[in-house]
């Protein structure tokens, strides 16, 4: 059985209850991270739980830990699970009270719970790509919080499933913002775009990690919002997200997108795979 993580404690999963009035389970009053372990390595951790701060601080949340010992922390589960490839998921909700939907008076106790899932990476998806379906993004306006309350994401997500697509990519009023789990590019003439980091969007790790690597190789990129036709128009489109990392999109409903996976998008899943390869060591 494996172990979790239970407000700082490694415990079996069988000690564990989550009360009813849990503000997560009643409001998704709470934050959360999901952390790619490749090799036995995490990646970029430090930018996950510095995300998790901020969400944390925009929902006038206190974390019960610091980074660092949370850091320390999710490091002991992976080892405890002997994790060496999946993701960590941490979550942390503002606590247990009285059901009322302002915050508790007499400052609830943050719960916090993590657990490992072990994955194999989609290497199939990487290389044939994926089907997609377009669909308006009813979320709230504070998408660039990690919050629990995801089900603008969860609607999306299973209206692809049932049309027998890997993903919902979204768009406000004909702009297109990103997918109901994933950030996404398009390639235009050798040149990427994406939409900028603003309320709109998850600010996601794997994205600025996209973006970083177009830099050192050279690629334009431009952080800039574009519309459904110039998605549709594309050379290329790709998704990205931890864990998925890179996957080219094939076709957008009923739209074919050039060929799979195409240059820039190859060359980008390459240098991602090294980069996550090489990450920060669990101590096993
Ligand atoms: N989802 N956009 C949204 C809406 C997301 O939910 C995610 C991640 C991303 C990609 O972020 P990152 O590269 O930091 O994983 C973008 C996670 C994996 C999830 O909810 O399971």
């Amino acid at each position: 059985m494996s172990k979790i993580l239970y407000n700082g404690e490694i415990k079996s999963r069988d000690d564990v209850s989550i009360d009813l009035e849990d503000r997560a389970y009643q409001f998704g009053d709470g934050i959360y991270e999901v952390i790619g372990v490749y090799n036995g390595k995490f990646f970029k951790m430090p930018q996950h739980l510095e995300r998790l701060e901020r969400s944390a601080s925009e929902l006038k949340l206190t974390l019960p830990y610091n980074i660092c010992e949370l850091g320390e922390k999710l490091q002991e589960l992976c080892v405890a699970n002997h994790l060496q490839n999946g993701t960590v998921y941490l979550q942390i909700s503002r606590g247990v009270a009285k059901r009322a939907h302002y915050f508790p008076r007499n400052n609830a106790e943050p719960v916090l719970i993590g657990y490992t899932q072990k994955r194999e990476h989609p290497v199939s998806l990487h290389k044939e790509g994926v089907n997609c379906i377009l669909t308006e993004d009813i979320r709230w306006l504070r998408c660039d919080i990690k919050t629990l309350n995801l089900l603008g994401s969860v609607l999306a997500k299973q209206e692809a499933v049932e049309k027998d697509c890997y993903e919902a990519i979204l768009h406000r009023d004909g702009i297109v913002t990103e997918g109901s789990s994933t950030n996404l590019f398009i390639v235009k003439d050798s040149e990427l775009f994406t939409h900028p980091a603003n309320n709109y969007i998850l600010n996601g790790i794997t994205r600025n990690t996209v973006i970083d690597l177009c830099e050192k190789l050279n690629l334009r990129i431009t952080e800039e919002a574009f519309d459904t036709q110039q998605l549709l128009d594309a050379d290329e489109v790709f998704i990205c997200s931890t864990f998925s990392d890179i996957i080219p999109v094939k076709k957008i409903d009923d739209v074919d997108i050039g060929s799979i996976p195409g240059p820039v998008t190859a060359q980008l899943q390459q240098e991602l795979k090294r980069l996550t390869d090489s990450g920060e060591t669990i101590k096993l």
